[in-house]
């Protein structure tokens, strides 16, 4: 099939890539110049492993193409996919303006029957309103159909994901459109559930509040945890091995961040405060995610002598996770925040992601020398492998706060390191 994608972020260009490996011909469409050019280049603007590879493979082929040309790209397919982003606004809620702005342009260009699926994160309702904007610019009136079809993906294993999906949620009404969605699927081999598109788009949303509803859990629990001296790893790896709850997303750490989590977590509780119905327990969830960070942050106080000014702290991660380069919603950031208020001096490492903000160390040996105190804030695999004994004599102080609960405790404490976890 011939699939144009619209937006070619991380799950555009991403979803377009497997589609291209289930042997289905896509055009990527973008406005913004650098990164189409980019892209048609075999290059990613963005940092996720193993999709570059994949990039080069199928721009090679043809199997992809990149354009600005809005017209022809939507006259020329019949399947269009949704894939611009959805910021958060002012008050909450998710920003739909990117999305308008592609259905509108569709309704203006569009030539034929078309399926129009929105992979992009959208409230419930956005179906409604995407079939309204589309209708409203076309002058003469051509069917089309709006499916939902949200994205599951995870940044830093985005591929992965995405060739091997749990399921895939297929949200309209429209029998046309569903055939349409089977044939472009046909080769997965994962439950594929058909609904129609508001419980296609709130199934998104309620995944991810519940995925940030764990976490955050796990994090409040880790304060109870800390105080009656148990190890909170302990707890998570005793409650996942119930199959009711499952070993996921149970991690206790410095909390969760990225473009999602917190995003849609917010556009949830606005949708139900529209409604007059408070999520009460997604509130909280909010407000533990937010003050995770000042619970490291508290805990360094402690250790440093209930003062940070002019101590000075490396902070190993500024990623919101591991393996990517994307520091939106970054909890590391909200620590590192609070360390410059404190009057700290911050030192920043990270393998890939960047700030202007703050000084930045190449290297970790450089981060750590002189410093008064480590903090890992990312679970970067190559934190697990540093050679604290070498490292330790660089540092004016071996103190390591480990905010992803990662590092090998009884080893660094042998090391003579004063080791604080997150009730580890
Ligand atoms: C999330 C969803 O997992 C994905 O399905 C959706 O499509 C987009 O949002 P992403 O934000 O890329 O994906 O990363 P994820 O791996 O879910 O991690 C989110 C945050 O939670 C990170 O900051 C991570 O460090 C944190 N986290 C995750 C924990 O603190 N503990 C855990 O046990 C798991």
């Amino acid at each position: 099939m011939k699939i144009l994608i619209v937006g070619t972020g991380y799950v555009g260009t991403t979803t377009g890539l497997v589609f291209c490996e289930m042997g289905h011909q896509v055009t990527g469409l973008d406005l913004d110049d650098k990164k189409i050019q980019a892209l048609k280049e075999g290059n990613l603007h963005f940092y996720e492993p193993g999709l570059d590879k994949l990039l080069q493979k199928h721009v090679a082929a043809k199997q992809i193409t990149f354009t600005k040309d809005t017209e022809s790209a939507v006259n020329e397919h019949d399947v269009i996919f949704i894939c611009v982003g959805t910021p958060q606004s002012a008050d909450g809620s998710a920003d739909l303006s990117y999305v308008q702005n592609v259905a509108e342009t569709i309704g203006t260009y569009m030539n034929r029957y078309k399926v129009i699926v929105t992979k992009s994160t959208v409230p419930v309702g956005t179906a409604d309103l995407v079939r309204q904007w589309v209708s409203r610019k076309q002058t003469t009136s051509i069917p089309f159909d709006v499916v939902s079809n949200p994205e599951f993906l995870r940044e830093g294993s985005a591929l992965h994901d995405a060739l091997n999906p749990d399921r895939i949620v297929i949200g309209t009404t429209s029998n046309k459109a569903k055939k349409v969605m089977r044939e472009l699927y046909q080769t997965f081999t994962c439950p594929i559930l058909e609904t129609n598109p508001k419980a296609s788009e709130m199934i998104k949303y309620a995944s991810n509040s519940f995925l940030a509803a764990k976490i955050s859990f796990i994090n409040e629990l880790s304060r109870l945890c800390d105080v009656l001296n148990i190890h909170v790893n302990d707890v998570s790896a005793g409650m996942g091995l119930d199959h009711r709850i499952g070993p996921h997303f149970l991690k206790a750490g410095i909390g969760y961040g990225g473009s999602c989590f917190p995003k849609d977590v917010s556009a949830l509780i606005k949708t139900a405060k529209d409604h007059k119905l408070p999520l009460s327990i997604l509130e909280s969830v909010g407000k533990v995610n937010a003050e995770q960070p000042l619970f490291l942050l508290t805990k360094m106080k402690e250790v440093l002598g209930g003062d940070l000014k002019n101590k000075t702290i490396a902070v190993l991660g500024l990623a919101f996770k591991a393996n990517t380069d994307d520091t939106r919603e970054s909890p590391s950031l909200v620590l590192v925040e609070r360390l410059a208020a404190e009057k700290a001096n911050i030192k920043i490492h990270d393998p890939v992601a960047k700030t202007k903000a703050y000084p930045q160390s190449e290297t970790i040996e450089e981060a750590a020398a002189k410093a008064d105190a480590i903090v890992i804030c990312t679970d970067w695999d190559q934190y697990k492998q540093v050679d604290w004994e070498q490292l330790k004599p660089l540092m004016n102080q071996p103190i390591i706060i480990d905010g992803r609960n990662m590092l090998d405790k009884d080893k660094l404490q042998r090391l003579g390191f004063t080791y604080i976890g997150i009730a580890n």
